[in-house]
């Protein structure tokens, strides 16, 4: 069950995340965090490369991060920057392991008083007419 007490462990593991950006490009620092089939949660953050194009996303870390530790299903996801908004690509990697009725939860951080407003999405919401690895019959 996605409790309000589960969620605000996401949340503060996704702001906890930022603190370990490698982010020396951009300077953006963006921290998720991934709520997987067993309970656990996994933490990432954004990690750039000198090839910009290499960069990977928080979003994406986390999820990696996931199922490289045995997850098979992501339940839930938070992310948290100044302004945060998953990317398209992180979209559809959601979308391989996640239902669109799952809860995606954004954090825009503050960085001045650690202050933040949260927005609560499901992936569908986030990416609709998506394509489906499950309806798709991949
Ligand atoms: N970034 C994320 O990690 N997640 C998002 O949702 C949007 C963008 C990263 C990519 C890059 O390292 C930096 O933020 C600026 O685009």
């Amino acid at each position: 069950m996605f409790t309000p007490e589960i969620e605000q462990q996401l949340i503060e593991t996704a702001i906890a995340a930022r603190a370990h950006s490698y982010s020396p490009y951009s300077e953006y620092k963006v921290g998720a965090a991934a709520l997987g089939g067993s309970g656990k949660i996994y933490s990432g953050c954004n990690v750039e490369n000198a090839s910009y194009g290499l960069s990977n996303c928080a979003e994406r870390t986390a999820i990696f991060t996931a199922i490289a530790a045995g997850e098979t299903k992501i339940k839930a996801l938070c992310v948290a920057a100044k302004v945060s908004n998953p990317c398209g690509a992180c979209r559809q990697v959601m979308m391989e392991f996640m239902a669109g009725s799952s809860p995606v939860t954004t954090a825009n951080v503050d960085d001045e008083t650690g202050k933040y407003r949260l927005q609560r999405f499901t992936l569908a919401d986030l990416l609709p007419r998506a394509f489906d690895p499950k309806k798709a019959g991949l």
